[in-house]
């Protein structure tokens, strides 16, 4: 039988620390992806119990598979973490002990065919939710220039975002831009080749990234969902976050500063060890940030 691969955990040993999960108790993965994380807090305590969610239904299937040996002591939804809420409500719980977001896209959207991925030819979708209307084919085909300037430069920090925006505009007019190279091509023209050749960055990055930010709503989907995290969290529970570029960590700062009753546990987010990089080359940017409520 062919070896399941997963998606590696970015910073595992630090977010199971962090969370206390030695400790017999109830927590939340509010961002399931392959399992990972999930399947190290089972396994830190035979007591623990996980709520997990994602919002990808294909990432729940091959966790589940993985997980299936864990029993009663997993549940998963099929939802956006700003449901946390609700989801808990079904649960019949009040209060967990650690809440754990890792934010962002999973290795699994990056080599299936869901139009993520600058590098690969593949239709132009990007939803993490396949329930959802509206693709990134969509954004690049109907909105206006404004307003994919706006976000190219708002969700990318994308200098060309203008120029970006003008060359996609002329070029739909000519024929509906359809799949991930037809999008990174028309980037790579319009940014100076000599700010990108030779480098491994390629240069539709920030594009791409500030449209799938865009699709999913993915910032809405932080600035709702940590603060209902917050709501459920138990006296000395934990919040964990993991965010993998720079807009989504001051995102994420920002909220944790503003949420009455908590205390910052990382007064500098913690990175990945050298060791890890070479390992996952993808956690290279990644920060976690954690805090702790406060008992009264
Ligand atoms: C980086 S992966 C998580 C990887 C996971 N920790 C592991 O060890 O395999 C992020 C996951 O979060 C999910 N996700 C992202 N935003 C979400 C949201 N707002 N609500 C629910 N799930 C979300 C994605 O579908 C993806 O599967």
């Amino acid at each position: 039988m062919e070896k399941e691969i997963y998606h590696p955990p970015v910073l595992l040993k630090e977010s199971i620390e962090l969370l206390k999960a030695k400790d017999a108790r109830i927590f939340v993965d509010a961002t399931l992806g392959g399992g990972g994380h999930t399947e190290a807090i089972l396994e830190a305590n035979p007591e623990n119990r996980v709520i997990a969610i994602d919002r990808d239904e294909e990432a729940i299937e091959r966790a589940m598979k993985r997980l299936e040996r864990f029993g009663d002591r997993i549940s998963i939804y099929h939802a956006n973490f700003s449901q946390i809420g609700e989801v808990l409500e079904a649960e019949g719980i009040k209060e967990v002990n650690g809440v754990l977001f890792d934010l962002g896209v999973s290795h699994f959207h990056l080599r299936g065919n869901r139009g993520f991925t600058v590098w690969e030819e593949q239709p132009l979708d990007m939803r993490m939710d396949r329930r959802q209307k509206l693709t990134a084919r969509d954004v690049v085909n109907k909105l206006s220039e404004k307003e994919l300037a706006d976000i190219i430069f708002k969700y990318g920090e994308e200098k060309f975002a203008r120029k970006i925006a003008r060359e996609i505009v002329r070029r739909r007019k000519i024929k509906p831009i359809e799949t991930t190279l037809e999008l990174a091509k028309i980037v790579e023209e319009v940014i100076p080749k000599k700010l990108w050749a030779g480098r491994k960055k390629h240069p539709a990055i920030k594009t791409f990234q500030a449209i799938r930010i865009f699709v999913n709503r993915e910032f809405q989907e932080i600035e709702e969902g940590i603060p209902e995290a917050a709501n459920h969290v138990a006296c000395s529970g934990r919040i964990v976050v993991i965010t993998f570029h720079s807009l989504e960590d001051r995102l994420v700062k920002n909220i944790f500063r503003n949420l009455e009753g908590f205390k910052v546990i990382t007064k500098k987010p913690v990175e990945p060890t050298e060791e890890e990089i070479k390992k996952n080359p993808a956690s290279r940017s990644a920060k976690l940030r954690a805090i702790e409520r406060v008992c009264e």
